[in-house]
């Protein structure tokens, strides 16, 4: 049985920091996935939070420093809009870094949002999964080497809300979810646990005062993961690692 490893916790003076350092991150764990397995496998987060870093990844300082040909772009979550509506995540992540990076388009894989419903989405999300990882659909989770996530103001993550019957999918890769209380009001379609913990990096980058009590009662272990989903993230072999700014790490303390 593999031990959970313990949550790695580190604390910087704003958000800029955080992001610059998250950006750094994602390059170092980009080049150990790829001397390891020959690629980098990595799920991009939705919602404001990572959008700074994925712009800093693209900027002529960082971009060099990782080898795009051999980068595979995933999503963990998606609203359930075209992807030219601006709260899209696979529109935002376009416009930060996939239009600025030379990611080869075949290995660029957006949630699709032009399904029959969102349940038929996450279907073919799955399958998508199953190929690019060439495991069988019906098998163990795919492995993503890194899974960035945020962390809503009621403890969400990707698009995991509280109370939600994704909650308690245990086999399918990928499902759907109606909106949770926070905007966009739209469905979504989101990885599952069983994925995001079989992963073997997740990374949350979380920023900002409102984030303070979600941070504390998920990190203290006081919230259930029915309560606030971020707590069901414990990859069962893989690493995981909180960057968050000082003022979302009000509530709590790092180990060193
Ligand atoms: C989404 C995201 C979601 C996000 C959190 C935090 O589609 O909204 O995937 O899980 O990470 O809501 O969002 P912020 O970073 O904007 O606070």
């Amino acid at each position: 049985m593999t031990a959970v490893s313990q949550p790695v916790l580190r604390v910087y003076r704003d958000a800029d920091r955080l992001a610059a350092e998250a950006a750094d991150h994602i390059i170092a764990s980009a080049g150990e996935a790829v001397r390891a397995r020959g690629r980098f496998t990595l799920a991009l987060a939705g919602g404001s939070t990572p959008e700074k870093t994925y712009s800093l990844l693209a900027e002529p300082a960082r971009a060099p420093r990782i080898d795009w040909s051999k980068v595979f772009l995933f999503f963990g979550d998606e609203r359930y809009l075209p992807p030219e509506d601006s709260r899209s995540n696979f529109n935002m992540a376009r416009r930060a870094l996939l239009n600025r990076v030379a990611v080869p388009p075949g290995q660029v894989f957006p949630i699709p949002t032009d399904c029959k419903d969102p349940a038929e989405s996450a279907a073919v999300y799955a399958r998508t999964l199953a190929t690019a990882f060439g495991v069988p659909p019906d098998g163990p989770p795919p492995r993503f080497d890194l899974v960035l996530l945020g962390l809503g103001d009621d403890g969400h993550t990707a698009s995991l809300f509280p109370g939600a019957a994704a909650l308690n999918e245990d086999r399918a890769w990928v499902t759907s979810s109606p909106p949770g209380v926070l905007p966009p009001p739209v469905d979504r379609v989101t990885l599952t646990f069983p994925v995001l913990n079989a992963a073997y990096e997740a990374l949350f980058l979380v920023a900002g005062e409102k984030k303070a009590g979600p941070l504390h009662d998920v990190m203290t272990g006081k919230a259930s993961r029915v309560q606030m989903p971020a707590a069901g993230v414990r990859p069962t072999d893989g690493a995981l690692v909180w960057l968050v700014d000082r003022a979302a790490a009000r509530l709590v303390r790092p180990a060193s």
